[in-house]
């Protein structure tokens, strides 16, 4: 593999990474949750859960790309489908934020499917929160180099992400479709 993107050693690394999480999810929780100052939801706000779910299906399917490679050992391609899974997680955390900065009310679910309905949820809401440092921290081991480490964590990261992606994709199809 050609040479390392980033240091090996990063000066208090694993601290900026976990602060980097922390501000990202508190950022999340606030915008979503703070009292709205709009009284109506803008026209072009119906758009966003559509562009939610995009992104989330893209991230899965290039999570899958990304193993099928790395299961080949291609790693550069394996690299470059990771960078761009992140990059459409990191797109869906921003669309998140602005749709439910913007949303008056949370959409409730209004289908037979209640109890399943509310397990996904219950369950998709933190492991999302946590794969904000999980994948960050795969990201570096890999980007870095330090791929003993980086193997064993993206063994953790690698199926959570995909459940977040998937079931975020659920989520929108049980509210919508
Ligand atoms: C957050 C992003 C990433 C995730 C979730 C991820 C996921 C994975 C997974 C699931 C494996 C297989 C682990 C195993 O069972 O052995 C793996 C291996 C590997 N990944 Fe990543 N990866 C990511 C980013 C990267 C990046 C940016 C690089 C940079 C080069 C990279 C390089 C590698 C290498 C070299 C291996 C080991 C290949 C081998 O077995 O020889 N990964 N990764």
């Amino acid at each position: 593999m050609k040479s390392s993107l980033i240091p090996k050693n990063i000066p208090y690394g694993r601290y900026v990474l976990s602060l980097i999480s922390f501000i990202s999810i508190s950022l999340v929780l606030f915008l979503s949750y703070y009292p709205k100052t709009n009284t109506v939801e803008p026209e072009w706000l119906k758009v966003f859960p559509t562009l939610i779910a995009t992104f989330n299906a893209i991230s899965a399917g290039l999570l899958i790309g990304a193993y099928i490679q790395i299961r080949k050992k291609n790693i550069g391609v394996h690299k470059r489908l990771m960078l761009m899974a992140f990059s459409s997680s990191a797109m869906f955390m921003i669309v998140y934020v602005i749709y439910h900065s913007l949303k008056l009310a949370p959409t409730p679910y209004a289908g037979d499917w209640q109890w399943i309905y509310y397990l996904i949820l219950i369950t998709h809401i933190p492991l999302a929160a946590a794969t904000v440092p999980l994948a960050l921290f795969t990201l570096v081991k890999g980007l870095s180099g330090k791929i003993e480490k980086h193997r064993k964590i993206a063994r953790i990261t690698f199926p959570i992400w995909m459940y977040v992606s998937i079931t975020g994709v659920l989520i929108y199809y049980m509210l919508y479709l």
